[in-house]
């Protein structure tokens, strides 16, 4: 049985998410033996526990990366905690091989349908960074699972949040998939 570490970057799950919230609430039921790491419930701060998550990540086989993307990019919440967990020692440099061999999957959902990212600037390019990161630091970059049209702005509209559940479910149901086609 591989391990599966489940990092949450939303920085406001509980109070202001409609699609990460059902997905990570779904992802707890459907895989009942991952590790669960909230951010937001963890460092509201920002204050970022640099040895305990690297500590998870050591202990991982598989790491999912659940977030919405914030300005084309991850939340800041994320950001940081990569900024202060990866670093040199411990992912990267001569003596940083604690990732080496680790299965890395992204999870992301954003606010524009999926039509909105064209040739020019498609999905995949969120993705770039995270693509590179895994190059650098020796992981294998799994790809990922992804889900546009869950916008704030629909979330008042009784026909739109019921379309944005269904396929937060759906998101969560695909991911436990791809999970699971990697155990
Ligand atoms: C600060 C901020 C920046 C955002 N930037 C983008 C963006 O660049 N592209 C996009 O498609 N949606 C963007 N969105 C919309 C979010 O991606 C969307 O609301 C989120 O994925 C829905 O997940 P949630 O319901 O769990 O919050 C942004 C939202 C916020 C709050």
């Amino acid at each position: 049985m591989k391990n599966v570490l489940i990092v949450s970057g939303h920085p406001e799950l509980k109070n202001n998410s409609f699609a990460n919230k059902i997905i990570m609430e779904d992802l707890e039921k459907l895989l009942p033996e991952a590790t669960f790491d909230y951010l937001d419930r963890l460092y509201p701060d920002y204050q970022i526990n640099a040895e305990a998550e690297q500590a998870k990540l050591a202990a991982a086989d598989i790491i999912v990366l659940q977030f919405p993307i914030f300005w084309y990019s991850m939340p800041a919440l994320l950001a940081k905690w990569m900024e202060d967990v990866f670093v040199r020692g411990f992912s990267h440099g001569s003596q940083g091989k604690a990732l080496v061999g680790k299965k890395l999957v992204l999870s992301f959902t954003t606010g524009a349908p999926e039509s909105a990212y064209d040739a020019a600037f498609p999905v995949d390019a969120l993705t770039g960074r995270f693509v590179q990161t895994a190059g650098l630091t020796g992981m294998i970059y799994e790809g990922y699972v992804y889900t546009g049209g869950v916008s704030y702005a629909d979330r008042t509209d009784p026909a739109r949040a019921a379309d944005m559940t269904a396929v937060s479910h759906a998101h969560a149901k695909r991911l436990a998939e791809k999970i699971a086609s990697l155990m």
